[in-house]
């Protein structure tokens, strides 16, 4: 008991003293431009006040609140489908630029009848796509508790452009919201200099019970009995043979996107580049240079990455075939929409030009990607474009695995159930039709909503049930507290690698210096491993790897359990050593070396 109290003093002590540290840090800061505009928040009752279904929104006094007299109060009484159900909005007359670093200030507590709340702050495109720079998810309880939230501009933000949220629909529950300030610090301050809030995710505890079922059932799933026999040329059995175990490769497909350049360029990164993709992948997807306007201006250049990535024993993964929005695709593709017949002809003649170009040497294929959001060519075509496209895909190359592939169905809390619902009507609807869908691609690229772990499993659950293997394709993490982005990235994997309907983990670069969002990055421009990066090592070839010693007993026989993969096995008796190579399947393996 004394010990809980001490623990529990211990940790609060911690938090307060860690509190302080981040108020002197936001206290050092130098001005800043301030974005939010005056009266944001009375701004956001209002508007929600007009428009909501689903509960009330007030602007009221808060007596002896820190710093200031009023704050948002958001009382959800109905909870609406998605916690977006519920949100106040503010629109913003200030202009931003990429890359400007910002940060967010308010205070929140749990109000009226309720002990806890739960919401979600966003700073957004007002209008599609919705391009986020921040969605930060919090907890507060009946006191007042700061929030800072430091994020980088992700695009140029034009003038009423940017919208700031609170989404509160996530459950029925009273919040106030006080002291809001969006302020941007442009590009002279460095993102680890702001103060910031720690995050958090559900199942993130060491003693979850997620843990426990995803440790069985990566024991079961992942793993087999290899049977290993020594004999003589004689065939007498050699019981105190020394045998050594060492893995090669795993089944199991853990890669990476990558960049034609610095893959095929020259110099020392380049090296090093080249080197981590050989060494430490086995599946990879080319990141921009196999899609449509890119092979289309270049085709030379996809084709020496995919030879270069063969050379090397890597699986290819062509990402992508149509990503049928009108901006993804070679400009004169547009140009087509008034002339169906055309535009269909273009997309099928493109399907088989580049599938059959690379016929035979493609593990998967991401043929269709997007299509909850890019739906230009649906909207001329119809859905049935999108089974087309797959048949088409089927025979220019038999042999590779065909994946549809979409964003928002693991990331953004697991919470958007539109975006969920659509993929799996349009994966359903692609099934119905005999459209050869082989592999379902879910993207995961996360910012600061951490799915809950459970929430994850669920998602997989119910995609799996439609009975094709799943895979995480493009993985990133950027979120501005390194210790959660590396927790979450070994627990993501877990429970992904656990999941019997998985096949594959994929991220989506790997060096700063050449990334889509450098902050996600595993390595930095210097070649140091990040946090997250060495989680990536540390399971890929460590805890989910085998390489081990043994000798075998009666019957010059051993059995081991190891992660299903490529292995060799080495026997040695007296003076006689032999090397095997042993692949190692669902269904164990067996092999007999002769000495
Ligand atoms: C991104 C690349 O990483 C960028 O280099 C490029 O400028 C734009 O596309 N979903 C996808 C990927 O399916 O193709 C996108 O890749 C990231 C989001």
């Amino acid at each position: 008991m004394l010990r809980c109290i001490l623990l529990f003093l211990a940790l609060t002590v911690s938090a307060l003293a860690d509190m302080a540290a981040q108020d002197a840090r936001f206290k050092k800061l130098p001005a800043g431009r301030e974005i939010s505009p005056p009266r944001a928040l009375e701004g956001m009752a209002l508007a929600l006040a007009k428009t909501n279904k689903h509960g009330i929104a007030e602007y009221v006094d808060v007596k002896g609140a820190p710093g200031f007299e009023k704050a948002l109060r958001m009382t959800v009484r109905k909870v609406p489908e998605n916690p977006w159900g519920f949100q106040s909005h503010a629109k913003c007359a200030a202009k931003v630029a990429k890359g400007e670093v910002m940060l967010a200030v308010f205070w929140a507590r749990a109000a009226g009848t309720s002990d806890e709340g739960e919401g979600t702050f966003v700073f957004e495109l007002a209008r599609e796509p919705y391009t986020k720079s921040s969605a930060f998810r919090f907890e507060c309880g009946k006191a007042w508790a700061r929030f800072y939230v430091p994020f980088v501009a992700a695009r140029d933000y034009g003038e009423d452009d940017v919208a700031l949220h609170f989404q509160a629909g996530s459950a029925k529950q009273a919040m106030e919201i006080g002291g809001l300030r969006v302020i941007s610090y442009g590009k002279g301050v460095a993102l680890g200099e702001l103060p910031y809030t720690p995050l958090t995710y559900k199942g993130r505890s060491a003693d979850a019970a997620w843990r426990k079922e995803a440790a069985d059932s990566i024991e079961k799933e992942r793993k087999a009995q290899l049977t290993i026999v020594v004999h003589s040329i004689s065939g007498k059995s050699l019981p105190g043979a020394q045998v050594r175990v060492r893995q090669q490769r795993h089944a199991y497909g853990f890669g990476s996107a990558v960049a034609a350049s610095p893959l095929l360029d020259e110099g020392p990164d380049a090296e090093i580049y080249r080197g981590i993709v050989a060494n430490s992948f086995n599946r990879v997807t080319v990141e921009n240079d196999m899609k449509w306007p890119e092979f289309e201006r270049n085709r030379q250049r996809a084709l020496d990455t995919v030879k270069w990535l063969r050379d090397a024993n890597v699986a290819v993964r062509g990402h992508n075939l149509l990503w049928p929005g009108w901006t993804r695709l070679p400009k004169d593709v547009a140009a087509l929409q008034d002339k169906p017949d055309a535009l269909r002809k273009r997309i099928l003649d493109h399907v088989r030009d580049e599938a059959g170009t690379f016929k035979g040497q493609i593990a998967e294929w991401d043929v269709v990607n997007e299509p909850v959001t890019n739906t230009d060519v649906q909207r001329v075509l119809g859905n049935g474009i999108l089974a087309e496209v797959f048949k088409a895909a089927r025979e220019a190359d038999p042999q590779a695995k065909l994946f549809i592939n979409d964003y928002g169905i693991l990331s953004h809390g697991g919470t958007d159930t539109e975006h969920q619902d659509a993929y799996f009507r349009i994966i359903k609807g692609l099934m119905d039709a005999k459209a050869p869908v082989q592999g379902i691609g879910m993207q995961g690229h996360f910012n600061e909503q951490l799915t809950p772990l459970t929430k994850v499993w669920e998602i997989l659950n119910r995609f799996g049930a439609l009975g094709v293997p799943i895979e995480i394709t493009e993985h990133d993490i950027n979120a501005w507290d390194d210790e959660v982005m590396a927790d979450y990235t070994r627990d993501l994997m877990t429970a992904v690698f656990a999941h019997p309907a998985t096949s594959g983990f994929i991220t989506w670069g790997f060096w700063e210096k050449r990334h889509w969002i450098p902050n996600a990055a595993q390595w930095t421009g210097a070649w140091q491993p990040r946090g997250h990066g060495k989680v990536w090592y540390d399971l890929v070839f460590k805890k989910w790897w085998t390489n081990l010693n043994t000798e075998t007993g009666r019957g010059g026989m051993t059995k081991v359990r190891g992660f299903l993969g490529e292995y060799t096995v080495e026997a040695r008796s007296g003076t006689k050593t032999k090397t095997v190579p042993v692949k190692l399947g669902k269904g164990g393996a067996r092999v007999e070396i002769e000495l």
